[in-house]
């Protein structure tokens, strides 16, 4: 991998052994149906006495909530709108989620970088491979690794079904407004995403009541061993 001289890594080598904590994604096509189980685990794992970091991509960040404004109502050429995607991304990171996580803490990002491989390569089409090399300056760790979730959470779900649940909800943003054809390349792009890093991926079948969704996004939690247990419980 090309190196960028002046990228430093999200943490320093001197950090004394750092607390781990535990980083979780939702991903998904537009109405999926992510956002309500979204906040119900933050308050899961807050019941259980963590400290939650709730956030999401583009975003969480002053400036990253600024780029997410333009990325989410200008057009501008895939490139573009790969690079500002991940500008926000990496300010997000070395203000919120490296910190966060360096403290213990949970964090919980609706979206990351697999949005990115999923709309900007798949939706747009644009090169997987400069994606994976932006992906590894901006993600960089010390140990020459690259930052992913400990778990990512995928709502799979029909893209003519999502775009159902969708209509009249509210005026759409710029991807919102996207054909039934852009987002099956989404959803394409999520599966390959998938397939090549299955490990952390869980993939949730968004097409089913919402009680069941949830029980299935608890168990992967559960089953990815995510759950720390807090005193008193079990994990
Ligand atoms: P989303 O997170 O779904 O928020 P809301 O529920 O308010 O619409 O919207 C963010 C949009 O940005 C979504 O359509 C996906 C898109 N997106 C990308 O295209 N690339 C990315 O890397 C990320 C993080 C999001």
């Amino acid at each position: 991998m090309t190196t960028l001289p002046d990228t430093q890594p999200l943490a320093t080598q001197s950090t004394p052994v750092a607390p781990q904590g535990v980083f979780i994604t939702f991903e998904g096509i537009d109405g999926a149906g992510k956002s309500s189980h979204i906040g119900a685990l933050a308050d899961a794992w807050r019941a259980r006495g963590h400290t939650v970091t709730l956030t999401r991509e583009p975003g969480g960040t002053p400036l990253a909530e600024k780029l997410r404004t333009l990325l989410l109502s200008d057009a501008m050429d895939p490139l573009s709108e790969a690079l500002l995607m991940f500008a926000a991304r990496r300010d997000h990171l070395t203000q919120v989620i490296e910190p966060a996580l360096a403290r213990g803490e949970v964090v919980i990002s609706d979206r990351f970088t697999d949005a990115t491989f999923a709309y900007q390569g798949g939706g747009r089409g644009f090169d997987w491979q400069v994606l994976q090399t932006l992906e590894n300056w901006v993600q960089a760790q010390p140990d020459g690794g690259t930052r992913q979730p400990d778990l990512t959470l995928w709502f799979d779900l029909a893209p003519a079904v999502a775009a159902q649940r969708l209509a009249g909800a509210r005026a759409p943003d710029k991807f919102e407004s996207e054909s039934a054809a852009f987002f099956s390349r989404v959803a394409a792009g999520y599966a390959r995403r998938c397939a090549s890093q299955p490990a952390r991926f869980a993939r949730i079948e968004a097409d089913q009541p919402r009680d069941q969704v949830w029980a299935d996004v608890l168990a992967a939690v559960r089953n990815h061993g995510c759950w720390q247990a807090s005193p008193g419980q079990a994990a």
